[in-house]
C-alpha cells in the first residue's frame, strides 16, 4: 500500500482542500518558553544550528505544540556564508554580525572547499527529523537566496537598505558576480545534501529581493534561484521548491514563471485578491499574514486570516505569515490562529 500523500506536498502538487495545509516561517523560536529553554543551554546560536540533539528538539517543539503540516529544518540562512569561511557572529540584542567581504582579495578568500563537511551536523539533524517527525508532517530544508546572502556577507549585518551589497553590484557587477555565482554553486551544494538527507521540499528566502530595481532584480534575484531550481530540477525533479522573493510586489508573477519554482510565498503587502487572480493561476501560493497580527490576536487577526482564506482558499495554497513570527508573539494566538483556521468551512 501506498501512504496518503502529505497534505503540504500534496499542495504543492496542486491539491486543493478544505482546511488549507498550515506552517509558519520562524514558527521554531524566541516567542517559545521551551525554544529559550535549549537556546541557553545551546551557548551561542550557531551551536545550536550545529548541534543535532539541540537543532531536532527546537524543530519539532512547534509540531508538538500545534501539529503544523509541515516542519521547517531549525538552522540559519547565515551558515553558508560561515561555512564559506567568513566571519560570522549573532550578537545578543543586534543579530548577525559578519566580517564584511566588500573587494575581489577579501571575496577570493572565500572557498567551497569542505563547504559540505563544515555543514554535516545541518544533515544529521535533517536525517534524524525524517526518522522522528510524524508521518503526516512534511519536513522543508532551506537556505537563504543568494542575493539576500550576499547583503548581509557584504553589509557585515542587516541594514535597512542593503546599500552596501546595492553598491558593489552597481559600481563593479562584474566582481558582484563573482560572490553571486560562488553562492549558486555552495547553495545547490548544499540544498542537494538536505535532499539527499530527507528534506521533502526546499524554501529559498529572498528577504530583500523587494529592494532592487527592475534590472538588478532580474540579474540579482530572479536569475540566481533559477539557476538553483533548475540545477535542483535535474538531481532530484520531484522536490518541490517554494521561494519568498519578499517585496517583490507586482514581479511576484514575472518571478514565478521565470525562476521556474513550484510556489511562491507571498508576503504581507500582497492583497490576497489580486494573488489570487495573478499569482495563483501559475501554481500554489504560500502567505500572507501580517506577523504583527498575530501579536495583536483577536478579531484584528481574525477578519484578516479570513480574507486570505475567503480569496485564496480555493486553493492550491498553504496557509503560512507574510514573514517569520516575531520573539513578542503571545503563543496562545498562535493556537486561536490555527483553531481559527482549522474551523473557517
Ligand atoms: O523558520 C524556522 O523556524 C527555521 C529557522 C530559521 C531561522 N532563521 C532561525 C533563527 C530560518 C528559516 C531563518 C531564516 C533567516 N535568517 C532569514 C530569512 C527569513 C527572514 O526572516 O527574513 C534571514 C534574513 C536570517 C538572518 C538572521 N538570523 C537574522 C537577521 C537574525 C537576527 C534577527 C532575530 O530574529 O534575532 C537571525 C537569528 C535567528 N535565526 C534566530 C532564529 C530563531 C534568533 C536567534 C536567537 O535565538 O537568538
Amino acid at each position: 500500500m501506498t501512504e496518503p500523500k502529505k497534505k503540504f506536498l500534496a499542495a504543492l502538487e496542486g491539491q486543493s482542500f478544505d482546511v488549507p495545509p498550515i506552517w509558519m516561517m520562524r514558527q521554531a523560536g524566541r516567542y517559545l518558553p521551551e525554544y529559550r529553554q535549549v537556546r541557553k543551554e545551546a551557548g551561542s546560536f550557531l551551536d545550536l544550528c550545529y548541534t543535532p540533539d539541540f537543532a531536532v528538539e527546537v524543530t519539532l517543539q512547534p509540531i508538538r505544540r500545534y501539529g503544523f503540516d509541515a516542519s521547517i529544518l531549525f538552522s540559519d540562512i547565515l551558515v553558508i556564508p560561515d561555512a564559506l569561511g567568513q566571519d560570522v557572529r549573532f550578537e545578543e540584542g543586534i543579530g548577525p554580525v559578519l566580517k564584511p567581504v566588500t573587494n575581489p582579495q577579501e571575496l577570493s578568500a572565500l572557498s567551497k572547499e569542505g563547504l559540505l563537511e563544515h555543514l554535516a551536523p545541518v544533515f544529521e539533524t535533517v536525517r534524524r527529523l525524517s526518522k522522528e517527525l510524524p508521518g503526516e508532517t512534511a519536513l522543508i530544508g532551506f537556505a537563504g537566496a543568494p542575493w539576500t546572502v550576499a547583503t548581509y556577507m557584504v553589509g557585515g549585518r542587516g541594514s535597512p537598505d542593503q546599500a552596501a551589497a546595492k553598491l558593489w553590484a552597481y559600481r563593479a557587477p562584474d566582481e558582484f558576480q563573482v560572490l553571486i555565482d560562488l553562492l549558486i554553486e555552495a547553495t545547490g551544494d548544499y540544498l542537494l545534501a538536505q535532499i539527499e538527507a530527507g528534506a521533502e521540499a526546499i524554501q529559498l528566502f529572498d528577504t530583500w529581493a523587494g529592494s532592487l530595481p527592475p534590472a538588478h532584480f532580474e540579474r540579482w534575484c530572479v536569475e540566481p534561484v533559477r539557476q538553483i531550481r533548475a540545477r535542483l530540477k535535474e538531481a532530484a525533479p520531484h522536490i518541490p521548491v517554494i521561494a519568498f522573493p519578499k517585496g517583490a510586489g507586482p514581479a511576484y508573477a514575472d518571478y514565478f514563471k521565470a525562476t521556474g519554482v513550484s510556489a511562491v510565498s507571498l508576503d504581507t503587502a500582497i492583497a490576497p485578491e489580486w494573488a489570487r487572480d495573478t499569482v495563483q493561476p501559475l501554481g500554489p501560493v504560500q502567505g500572507n499574514l501580517d506577523p504583527l497580527l498575530l501579536v495583536a490576536g483577536g478579531e484584528e487577526m481574525k477578519t484578516a486570516a479570513a480574507r486570505i482564506l475567503e480569496a485564496l482558499g480555493d486553493g492550491p495554497f498553504i496557509f503560512n505569515l507574510g514573514h517569520g513570527i516575531v520573539p513578542q508573539t503571545p503563543p496562545e494566538h498562535v493556537a486561536e490562529l490555527l483553531d481559527f483556521i482549522r474551523n473557517f468551512r
